[in-house]
């Protein structure tokens, strides 16, 4: 058959996201389905059976992480690779992650129902753990797979509720015992939405970011001095929570006084005992930097901390600072990303060479092969929230977007 005029059936992806949808569904229209969850398995558990349904290999390894390998004419050649997360945010949205899986699910059946055979085997991939919302950091389990992160420290790492990774993957029944390991990969693709504002105002359909920014990530706890609030005067007081307002506002504020191009968040907070009668005396919060420039997030980083010992010792509020995660910036392959591009061009869609300044496992991908992303319009540019949409005119242009720069990669002897 003539392959350019192949593309993928737009109906059955987007029937197949809608499906998925319903796992960990939230009445605002968005889903649940944290890392490890019951969601989490009820939504792997299903990419299995479709892997299943197109006699895909299967192989679980022991960070969870699921791959379905369709063999190509040469399998002493090393795969292709494309695939992202299942897993969500709390009140995440129904495209986050999910496209990316299902995105190159559709490729392959595509492929298999039209007969077509690939030079190189091509491996679908859910990576466990992308989003780092229940357990951090984020991208795990890419990041063992890849040699960056260790599969011990890893497994040790607890939720909010004192939950171990590892015995929640246990419990969930996705730990195997296949090492998590690297093997040698072609070139890897991610297919995402951009999460973002840009390709929707720009009225553009793909968009192929030349890489990830750096993603820097931080846990401060603060303790304080508990007291009743009604009798304690406001002198001499040791309130954590104070503190911790304080450092949260340098924290935002930090991007305007180093003048270059980052952004800096606190997004999650706990206040102990968390009574309104009582003055706090236990906070964490985390701080996420982000930049394209390594130097200039880590620089920010050495002002904000030692604003925050100056804050602790003013208050009398002493500080433990983890400086829990750091991948850095990661330019991606450019012919890779130049094929996105050429292939968009090709297929008639409008496209935009830009940044993602949300992180992905194409992140650590990028590491050990030529990496690049595909990324599809955001409405509202809106992400991690149950209203993040993309319409399905753009999710199926993505995905043929995918389907033929993927084939192009598959077929290079
Ligand atoms: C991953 O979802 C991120 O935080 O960008
Ligand atoms: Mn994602
Ligand atoms: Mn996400």
């Amino acid at each position: 058959m003539d392959l350019k005029a192949l593309r993928v059936n737009g109906q059955r992806l987007q029937s197949t996201l809608e499906e998925m949808a319903q796992i960990g569904a939230t009445p605002a229209g968005g889903v649940q389905r944290l890392t490890l969850s019951n969601e989490d398995k009820q939504a792997r558990d299903l990419f299995v059976k479709w892997l299943e349904e197109l006699n895909l290999e299967i192989t679980i390894d022991e960070m969870g992480n699921i791959f379905g390998r369709r063999p190509g004419k040469n399998n002493s050649l090393p795969p292709i690779m494309s695939g992202s997360h299942v897993d969500s945010q709390p009140k995440g949205g129904r495209f986050d992650g999910i496209l990316g899986v299902m995105g190159p699910l559709e490729v392959l059946r595509t492929l298999t129902e039209n007969n077509i055979e690939t030079e190189r085997p091509i491996v679908v991939v859910d990576w466990t753990n992308e989003e780092g919302s229940r357990f951090a950091p984020a991208m795990m389990s890419s990041g063992v797979w890849a040699g960056a992160l260790e599969r011990d420290w890893i497994y040790d790492r607890t939720d909010i509720n004192g939950l171990r990774f590892e015995d929640e993957l246990i419990r969930i029944g996705y730990k195997k015992d296949v090492p998590c390991k690297k093997s040698p990969v072609h070139c890897y693709y991610e297919y995402h939405i951009e999460q973002g504002p840009i390709l929707d105002r720009e009225g553009l359909t793909i968009g192929a970011p030349k890489g990830i920014l750096c993603l820097h990530w931080y846990d401060i706890y603060l303790t304080g001095e508990a007291n009743q609030v009604g009798p304690t005067p406001m002198e001499g007081r040791h309130d954590a929570l104070c503190a911790a307002a304080e450092m949260i506002l340098a924290a935002n504020e930090l991007p305007g006084r180093m003048g270059g191009n980052m952004v800096t968040t606190v997004g999650e907070i706990q206040n102990g005992p968390n009574s309104r009668n009582i003055i706090p005396d236990k906070v964490h919060f985390t701080v996420d930097i982000r930049s394209w420039d390594d130097d200039l997030a880590l620089n920010a980083w050495d002002l904000l901390s030692a604003d925050f010992q100056t804050i602790a010792d003013r208050r009398g509020c002493p500080i433990k600072i983890e400086e829990t995660w750091r991948v850095a910036h990661s330019p991606f392959d450019e012919k890779l990303v130049q094929r996105v591009l050429d292939t968009a061009d090709e297929l008639g869609y409008s496209n935009l060479y830009m940044v993602s300044g949300a992180g992905h496992d194409a992140s650590y991908m990028n590491q050990i092969c030529p990496t690049a992303m595909i990324f599809v319009p955001s409405l509202g540019g809106r992400s991690h929230v149950e209203v993040e949409s993309t319409t399905w005119e753009d999710c199926e242009a993505g995905a043929n977007t995918l389907l033929h720069a993927m084939l192009k990669s598959a077929n290079e002897s």
